[in-house]
Order: C-alpha cells, then sequence, then structure tokens
C-alpha cells in the first residue's frame, strides 16, 4: 500500500482539531492519524478510504534559528541545497526513476529544471519532500547542512522546504483559513513559539494576502475543493506566503494559468522573496522564467541533469525544442 501511504505532516493535537472542524460541517469525513508523522483523511463514502494528502509547509516565517547553519555568520553565500548522485525509484513498482541527480542551490538562488515529459522533474521534487511513493536508492541530499534524506515530510517543511505540487490535493470540507490557521500555529509550535490566537492569526494572513495581491474571500473556500486549474496554484502561492519556505518548489505553477494568472502568480513569487529565499521551479515554459528570473535553468533527461545553463537555454529550448539543447 505504500503509494497509498499518506504524506503528511501535522501534528496531533493539530489532527485532532482538523478533525473535529471537519466533523462539524454536512460532508462526511473524518481525520485519523496513522503514525506519528503522517495523517490519513478518510472521506465516507465511497467504501473505499480515500486518502488525502496534507501537507503541512509549516515553517519560517517565523524568523527563529531552527539549526545551526543558520548561526553561520560568515558573509560568504551558503549552500542551501547539496543533491550529489541522487538515485530514487518508484516504491511500488520498484522501477528507478532518478539515475543520479546532481544540483546545488545557494541561499539566494533561483534556478529552474527543464526537461521533457516523463524526465522525473516531478519525482525529483517529491523525492525532496520525502514524497512516500518513491524510495532513495543512492545518493545524498544536504539542506542547510543536514542530512535531509533521514528527514520526515514534516521535519523537511519545519526545516523551510516547501513544494507546491503539479496536482494540488483537495481536502474537502476544510477551509483554507482553518488550514492554514492549523497549519501555521503547528511549526510556531513546533518553533517554541506561542501559537496565535484567531484575530492576531487573521491580522497576520490578511498582511500576507495583500503581499500576494488575493482577495480574503479565499480563506473560505475550503482547500483547493472546485478550485479550477490556476485558482489551485494561486491557493499554492498563499500557502507559500502564510507559511514560508527558505527554499520553495515550484512544479508547473504556471500550468494552466492564462498570461494574466501567470503574470500575478510569478509577481506574487517575486514579492515573497528575500536575499535569502531561493526557489526551484519547473517549468516548461520560458514565460515563467521571464518573470521569476532564474540564474541557473538545467534539463533534465532520463532521470539526470544533463545540462546546466542560463536563460539562454530556456530561450534556445522554445525556438528548438529539446533536440536543439544537444547535451
Ligand atoms: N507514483 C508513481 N507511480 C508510477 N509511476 C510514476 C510515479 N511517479 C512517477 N512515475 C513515472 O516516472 C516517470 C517520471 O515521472 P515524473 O517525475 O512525473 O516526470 P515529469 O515531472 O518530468 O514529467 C514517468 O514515467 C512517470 O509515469
Ligand atoms: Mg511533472
Amino acid at each position: 500500500m505504500a503509494s497509498l501511504a499518506s504524506f503528511s505532516t501535522i501534528s496531533s493535537s493539530s489532527a485532532a482539531r482538523l478533525s473535529s472542524l471537519r466533523n462539524s460541517s454536512s460532508n462526511s469525513f473524518v481525520l485519523t492519524k496513522s503514525s506519528p508523522n503522517s495523517i490519513k483523511l478518510l472521506s465516507t463514502p465511497p467504501r473505499q478510504y480515500k486518502r488525502l494528502v496534507l501537507k503541512a509547509k509549516a515553517n519560517s516565517v517565523i524568523d527563529a534559528p531552527t539549526t545551526s547553519y543558520i548561526n553561520d555568520v560568515s558573509d560568504s553565500p551558503k549552500v542551501l541545497l547539496e543533491v550529489k548522485d541522487l538515485t530514487a525509484k518508484i516504491a511500488d513498482s520498484g522501477e528507478q526513476i532518478l539515475k543520479g541527480v546532481n544540483l546545488v542551490i545557494y541561499e539566494g538562488e533561483i534556478h529552474a529544471i527543464m526537461g521533457k515529459n516523463g524526465s522525473g522533474k516531478s519525482t525529483f521534487s517529491k523525492v525532496l519532500v520525502g514524497h512516500p511513493d518513491y524510495e532513495v536508492t543512492g545518493g545524498t541530499v544536504l539542506f542547510k547542512g543536514e542530512n535531509l534524506l533521514d528527514m520526515e515530510p514534516e521535519e523537511r517543511s519545519l526545516a523551510g522546504l516547501f513544494m507546491s505540487f503539479q496536482s494540488p490535493v483537495e481536502i474537502p470540507g476544510v477551509s483554507n483559513s482553518d488550514f492554514l490557521n492549523m497549519a501555521y500555529n503547528a511549526r510556531r509550535k513546533k518553533l517554541g513559539f506561542p501559537e496565535l490566537g484567531p484575530l492576531e492569526f487573521y491580522d497576520y494572513i490578511s498582511r500576507r494576502l495583500k503581499i500576494v495581491n488575493m482577495d480574503t474571500n479565499f480563506l473560505n473556500r475550503n482547500v483547493n475543493e472546485g478550485f479550477s486549474g490556476g485558482e489551485k496554484k494561486r491557493n499554492e502561492i498563499l500557502q507559500l506566503a502564510v507559511l514560508g519556505a527558505d527554499l520553495a518548489i515550484l512544479d508547473e505553477i504556471d500550468s494552466g494559468l492564462d498570461v494574466d494568472a501567470l503574470q500575478d502568480v510569478g509577481e506574487a513569487v517575486n514579492e515573497l522573496l528575500t536575499p535569502q529565499k531561493s526557489v526551484l521551479m519547473v517549468t516548461h515554459y520560458q514565460r515563467l522564467l521571464d518573470i521569476i528570473k532564474p540564474k541557473f535553468v538545467h534539463i533534465m533527461e532520463d532521470g539526470k541533469i544533463v545540462k546546466t545553463g542560463d536563460i539562454s537555454i530556456a530561450v534556445q529550448l522554445e525556438k528548438e525544442g529539446y533536440k536543439g539543447i544537444s547535451s
């Protein structure tokens, strides 16, 4: 049942709160906890449990030192993520997808990964956040100098890693504001900060919404339920805005967006960036890279990064397709 293994990450007290929230609504839906670090959202009917993923992208809006890495006061740029010879397979089938990925991201850098469908871009992103569909078979990943692969998904999130999924998960019956409140306060708690009360949270989240130019109406809607593709993408950015991250992995944040929405989403991400924050974005299109400007563009092919360059690779891709990119 590895493919059904829940990927999430909210503390048990938060789970209980979410559960009570959910049970108070009309839709029959329960939330259970399967292990110390994972939560299953079980919806009934249908008979078969539908397991949903809760991404508690808890972290780093709280500007507190979470690792010794932060205490390094040297001026030289710090390595944020260091991936060496990473290999991974699909847990269920054993099929090897990642075949030796190498990538180094420094603090404050924006990187893009491009590549044909099926080359392993989403797999790589999900392996970084600890998605249980995949098993790492070799290589190392350091995040802020610590072994990322040893951490549970929740710990990765608390360490400052965020991922916006290519296909964001719906959480029926749970409003965005309840979800964000819970995830944000879970993070505060974990980091030793007092939880924010409803008014303080509302004040905080309103300020964050302004930064990404989003309407407060979004808060009342259930997480991704009935959202259009574009709204889901915006909602991912809302989560990023509220929860924060040192490294935001954005998997095809541009897919399904019209030109105006793309501009809005791109600008929202830019608003969230600081000189220390880093982004790893997966995209097929140069138009996103014209808004969120990467320092490096990598081409992934058959589970490996086969070429690295600057934006000119994306420009060339747009003109000539992948056959024009010689590795
Ligand atoms: N959970 C999964 N179960 C089965 N096959 C998968 C799973 N995840 C990825 N794959 C397969 O791995 C390959 C790489 O997929 P993916 O990482 O999504 O590629 P990309 O994001 O570059 O389009 C594809 O052949 C895809 O079908
Ligand atoms: Mg993909």
